[in-house]
């Protein structure tokens, strides 16, 4: 059945119907829904104060959407049931039934390239607050599990190397910091998003009396968009948010990779709920880390949305283009994606169990306190390169020994140097290697809770820690 297009006046031939599915966008538009209606009741209320709609109009045309709203909020999928290409021309359609011929004087002054614009900022703010308190969520539980394991002790790795004993809360809240820098830059995306293009019309303004600045106070937005062809062909606000998740994202997954490996029987850190792993079908011994690695893997559809809409930008001629369509199942996606992602890893974290014993042994055998050894050198004089050096070489004797440095008796260390006495094996104890270590931004205990109160204290206020003058 040929349909009645909205824009049908200048067309005479039926539309071709595999061209219609190919320019259609209702199938995934239709998320836009609510906004497109925000973004309607707000513009009917401008064209109120414009004169073009008597306060009877506007009331009945308020009534007609709110019921649009209830109706498909009742019965979602009724949307798909209607022919119309896009929300857009759904919602007007669906008014049109309601109140008339009133809903189609709703769209005066107004098209659909400052009205996808509008509906895509709308949609994406709310997605970004809900998405804020999910990583907030993640931030407290990384917190929270800092906190229960204030001395747990796993070695921390340079080249996947055992390098130097760190606390394992210490570990976490590298991850933390990571995880508040996104919170930040989501934030800072939020600002940008909060600009209004309503009343650029098609790209050059519009002529009706619409108060722009009061429009855009009413949709919550912090000012209109200064010029109008911007206004309607501007995405950089989907970019930043595509950004944010790209760089979330990288971050999730190499803390999965992290978790996998010390999942892994091979480390035994840490143990997985069963509740979030997953058997294998042929073989009955496996409990596997799907959810990790789903995250690890669905990192690379986040950027390659980033990537997708960059193209798609890229040479896009002044103003509305209809490639500006691609941008919203790139951005649906990487919103539900980042959604669950950052959903699932807190549920890991929430129920995974560490073994602390496990740590500590790994931690005591790769020479983890031989930097300890040479700063005990250096207390004692020697220079440190020297130190250096001459540690290097303790650590071979002890490997052909097949000792640790701390089983390592007094006269094998006085045969490499007069220096050493009794108090050396002090400086070896991992734990003193530790609490050594409690300036600002160290592994030691004091330095690790001032860390946490901190991390705490950010979620709660959101300030950047990059922005403030002092720490607290
Ligand atoms: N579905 C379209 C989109 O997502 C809405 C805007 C259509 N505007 C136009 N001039 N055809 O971009």
């Amino acid at each position: 059945m040929p349909r009645k297009k909205l824009w049908g006046g200048r067309f005479g031939a039926d539309e071709d119907p595999f061209f219609a599915e190919f320019n259609d966008s209702l199938s995934f538009d239709r998320e836009l829904l609510d906004a497109d209606i925000e973004a309607s009741m707000a513009y009917a209320r401008a064209l109120e104060r414009a004169g073009v709609f008597s306060r009877k109009e506007r009331m009945e045309v308020e009534k007609g959407l709110r019921t649009v709203l209830e109706e498909n909020r009742s019965d979602p999928e009724q949307i798909l049931r209607s022919n119309a290409e896009d929300v857009h021309t759904y919602v007007e359609e669906a008014l049109g039934k309601k109140v008339g011929a009133l809903a189609l004087k709703l769209h005066t002054g107004r098209s659909r390239n400052d009205q996808v614009a509008t509906d895509l900022r709308l949609y994406l703010r709310r997605k970004a607050e809900l998405i804020g308190d999910a990583l907030e969520q993640l931030l407290e539980a990384l917190a929270d599990f800092a906190e229960r394991c204030p001395s747990v002790i796993i070695p921390g790795y340079t080249h996947l190397q055992r390098a130097q004993p760190v606390l394992f809360s210490h570990y976490l809240l590298a991850y933390g910091e990571m995880l508040l820098r996104d919170r930040q830059r989501l934030r800072e995306a939020v600002a940008r998003i909060g600009i209004m293009p309503l009343g650029s019309g098609a790209l050059s303004g519009t002529v009706y009396a619409v108060d722009r600045t009061a429009l855009a106070r009413d949709l919550g937005f912090s000012t209109p968009t200064e010029n109008s062809m911007d206004g309607v062909s501007d995405r950089d606000f989907v970019l930043d948010f595509l950004y944010f998740a790209s760089v979330l994202m990288m971050h999730l997954s190499r803390f999965s990779e992290d978790l996998i490996l010390y999942n892994s029987s091979e480390f035994s850190f840490l143990q997985l709920d069963d509740s979030i792993a997953s058997g294998s079908s042929l073989m009955p011994q496996k409990k596997n880390p799907d959810a990790l690695e789903l995250v690890r893997g669905k990192t690379g559809r986040v950027y390659g949305h980033l990537f997708a809409l960059l193209t798609v930008m890229k040479g896009l001629p002044m103003t509305y283009n209809k490639d500006l369509q691609e941008d919203k199942e790139a951005l649906f996606d990487a919103v539900r994606t980042v959604e669950n992602c950052v959903r699932m890893i807190r549920k890991v974290v929430e129920n995974m169990r560490v073994n602390p014993e496990r740590m500590m042994d790994a931690a005591k055998k790769g020479y983890l306190n031989a930097t300890e050894l040479a700063d005990y050198l250096v207390s004692k004089q020697m220079p440190f390169r020297e130190a250096h050096t001459l540690v290097g070489k303790i650590v071979v004797r002890a490997a052909e020994l097949g000792i640790t440095l701390e089983e390592m008796p007094l006269r094998e260390y006085q045969s490499f140097s007069p220096l050493f006495d009794e108090g050396l094996y002090e400086f070896l104890d991992l734990s003193r290697a530790i609490s050594r270590r409690s300036e600002r931004g160290g592994t030691a205990q004091t330095a690790v809770r001032r860390s946490i109160r901190l991390l705490r204290k950010q979620i709660r206020t959101g300030v950047a820690r990059h922005s403030r003058g002092r720490a607290d």
